[in-house]
């Protein structure tokens, strides 16, 4: 596969985009020429947010970085990546149990699309505690969650309680 441009994709199921994401969409949006943030569909999880409202949050979270486009995509990410012609997959690491985890999985994508690379992006410490599960667990119990969230989704986040 021959790229001009370099093209990544950074999937998740965003639900919501917390701080966490956006740290990593705004380092690979440096050293990318276009980034690809795919909503998708993790089947071991049920999501709270629609599909249609994880995507415009990415978008709305997003919308600083010109470089950096938002989809929605219920197949297998290598497929997604083999048609949009992106052979680079980022993916952001916690901690050693994101590392094992990530690892098995790139094995296991790399099964199916052999010229995937993988690039682990590691997150700042302040974001380290984040997940979206923390931040739903949060609203569950009306807690104010705008200093986990990109505040330009902070309205939405309000919206959905
Ligand atoms: N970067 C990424 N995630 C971060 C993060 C960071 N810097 N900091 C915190 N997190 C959190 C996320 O919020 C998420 O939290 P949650 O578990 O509370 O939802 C968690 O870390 C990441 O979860 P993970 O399970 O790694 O990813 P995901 O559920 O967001 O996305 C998919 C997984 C969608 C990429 C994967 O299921 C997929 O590729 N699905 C498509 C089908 C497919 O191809 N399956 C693979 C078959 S081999």
């Amino acid at each position: 596969m021959k790229n001009d441009m370099k093209k990544c994709i950074f999937a998740g199921t965003f639900d919501p985009i917390t701080n966490g994401h956006k740290e990593i969409i705004s380092k690979i949006s440096e050293m990318f020429d276009e980034v690809l943030v795919a909503v998708c569909v993790n089947r071991a999880k049920s999501a709270k947010f629609s599909a249609d409202k994880r995507v415009e949050m990415v978008e709305k979270a997003c919308a600083g970085y010109k470089n950096v486009k938002a989809t929605y995509y219920e197949g297998l990410l290598v497929d997604l990546m083999k048609s949009e012609n992106i052979k680079y997959n980022v993916r952001g690491i916690r901690d050693e149990a994101d590392y094992l985890y990530e690892s098995r999985m790139t094995l296991a994508n790399s099964e199916f699309f052999p010229e995937m690379v993988t690039v682990y992006v590691p997150c700042n410490e302040k974001n380290k505690f984040i997940s979206s599960t923390l931040v739903r667990e949060l609203m569950y119990y009306g807690k104010d969650v705008s200093e986990l969230v990109p505040q330009e989704i902070a309205d939405l986040i309000k919206e959905s309680k």
